[in-house]
């Protein structure tokens, strides 16, 4: 079983080499070396094809191709060489759900009803007995992920297509074994060039319910929920089959690859990647991620650890004999961690973000590390609905304040949870534009940066990046947190979580306090106190007490 770390990144906001304010691949080349200094073992590239960016690069127009905002295929075979001779990894994101409008398959589909291209995407007439282009017309009821309806009336022929994201992502339609083979021809050509594998962008969407189906009536908006019918269809598991025979197997290279999968339960991930199924490495399933969430992603509620504990232990132990689990806090659809489950203020960022780390880390799964997070990079400072650059944080903007939202709430709404939290540039130093560009960056850097960066915390050995390195570090070198059994302790507590991790007779306990109260570590778990640290994050603190379990305070204990 793969065990690596992962990196995953957003180009346009890691590093610009050209002072364009973009981000960029030789931006990424030139700080490998940070990324080997953590001790990352695969990187996860956000897509860098040919692109109009209308959804951060996740709209492709040419899969064969880099954007010009990111380089060229020679500087991008340049990185792949760079990160190998480093033995680290490069995985893809592969978006295969959707293209670009600007992609030439479409350009090709929507020209005409009887163009050969017409069935590779999803096109319907408007609902019978309506007339096209009027309200509810659209051929289901769904709801875009990104507002408004899933449908998009083409004047060219009359018929509406399905966009399942923006109006400019339309949905490939993989009932077509020919936009099957194209695609599998094109994961090839990026395997033979030496890429190490795929993260899947959402792709328990790819089998749809071919009748299309209109969804339940969401409370509130004049749409349905169209994942009944897009989520998991029926030949979604026939699909990931196909392609791991077609693109995967017989290959020597150690391979991963990782299915981004809204909506997956634990028997479905068990499924996609039990081994002997021959389907996917890992899923990113997204429980935990909506646990603070209310009706929708806009409604930000506190979270409960219970719930967290409640939810990570099903997926522990559904996945204990049986395929693989992916660990994550962030992504860059995901606002910062330590803003989101810590507490960013002054006091506690450092221990908040070190004792969520621990946490994670210290499950059975692949750890995913994303940009930034390995220093504590928290959620920025938005001033001005202006501020934002993510269409998804735009078009709700757009339909909330159309609907007579007061304008101020709704910023309030974006605030904790827009994806640009995740997007703002890293900040590799004190400097203006924190390192990250010489010109001026495409979204604004998060002001915080003078004090929080890499370059501030290089050579702490207790800043938040050096507890990240230390994590890695035993995750290389420990085969019980790699393997072990995973055992739920205290799964009632509001504030601590704790767990064990056990191999061949060998015991770790992890103990986190996910909280500024202090616990008596004596009463809540005796076997805790005098053992072994392998990992601490607050043990060099002059209030450090074996036996009390301080605010943030996580560790790492080897049972005897
Ligand atoms: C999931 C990606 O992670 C997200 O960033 C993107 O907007 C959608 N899929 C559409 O591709």
């Amino acid at each position: 079983m793969d065990l690596g770390r992962r990196l995953p990144g957003v180009p346009r906001s890691f590093a610009d080499s050209d002072g364009d304010g973009i981000g960029d691949l030789e931006g990424i080349r030139g700080k490998l070396d940070h990324l080997a200094d953590l001790g990352v073992d695969v990187v996860w590239l956000s897509p860098v094809y040919r692109s109009p960016q209308d959804d951060n690069g996740y709209d492709i127009s040419d899969y064969q191709d880099i954007d010009p905002a990111f380089g060229t295929l020679d500087q991008f075979d340049a990185l792949l060489a760079d990160a190998h001779a480093r033995g680290i990894k490069i995985v893809m994101d592969l978006v295969v759900n959707h293209t670009s409008d600007e992609h030439p398959w479409f350009v090709e589909s929507r020209s005409s009803t009887v163009s050969p291209k017409r069935d590779w995407y999803w096109w319907r007439d408007a609902r019978e007995g309506m007339d096209a282009g009027t309200p509810g017309a659209e051929p289901t009821n769904w709801q875009s992920f990104f507002s408004g309806p899933c449908w998009e009336l083409d004047e060219t022929t009359g018929q509406y297509y399905l966009h399942l994201f923006s109006r400019r992502q339309p949905d490939l339609n993989w009932e077509n074994a020919q936009v099957r083979r194209a695609v599998y021809e094109m994961m090839r050509w990026w395997l033979d060039r030496g890429v190490d594998g795929f993260r899947m962008d959402v792709i328990n969407m790819i089998s749809k319910q071919p009748d299309l189906p209109d969804g339940p009536p969401i409370p509130g908006t004049p749409y349905g929920d169209g994942s009944v019918a897009t989520f998991f269809g029926p030949r979604l598991h026939e699909f990931l089959a196909e392609m791991h025979r077609e693109v995967f197997a017989g290959r020597d290279a150690d391979l991963i690859t990782v299915g981004e999968m809204p909506g997956a339960t634990v028997e479905q991930a068990r499924l996609v990647t039990d081994p002997a199924r021959a389907e996917l490495d890992m899923v990113f399933q997204f429980e935990h991620v909506q646990l603070d969430q209310g009706a929708s992603k806009w409604d930000h509620r506190p979270l409960r650890l219970t719930d967290l504990k409640a939810s990570f232990g099903r997926w522990q132990a559904g996945l204990a004999d049986v395929g693989w689990n992916s660990l994550y806090w962030d992504n860059h659809d995901q606002p910062r961690a330590v803003s989101r489950f810590g507490d960013d203020s002054p006091a506690y960022r450092r221990d908040s973000a070190t004792c969520l780390a621990t946490l994670l880390h210290g499950h059975r799964g692949t750890p995913y590390v994303y940009q930034g997070e390995e220093i504590g990079m928290a959620n920025s400072t938005w001033s001005s609905v202006r501020d934002f650059r993510d269409i998804e944080t735009l078009n709700h903007v757009a339909e909330a304040t159309a609907l007579g939202a007061d304008p101020e709430e709704v910023l309030a709404t974006l605030r904790p949870a827009s994806r640009d939290n995740a997007r703002t540039p890293v900040q590799w130093d004190a400097t203006e534009h924190a390192g990250f560009t010489t010109g001026t960056p495409w979204i604004g850097v998060n002001p915080d940066h003078v004090e929080w960066n890499v370059a501030a915390q290089r050579e702490d050995p207790h800043s938040v990046l050096a507890h990240h390195r230390a994590l890695i570090a035993l995750r290389h070198a420990d085969r019980t947190v790699q393997l072990g059994d995973f055992t739920m302790l205290l799964p009632d507590h509001e504030d601590v979580y704790a767990f064990t991790r056990s191999l061949d007779g060998d015991t770790l306990l992890v103990v986190c306090n996910v909280s500024a109260t202090p616990y008596p570590l004596a009463e809540l778990l005796p076997e805790a106190v005098g053992d072994e640290l392998v990992l601490g994050n607050r043990d060099h603190l002059p209030d450090h007490d074996d036996a009390v379990l301080g605010p943030w305070d996580a560790r790492i204990l080897r049972l005897r």
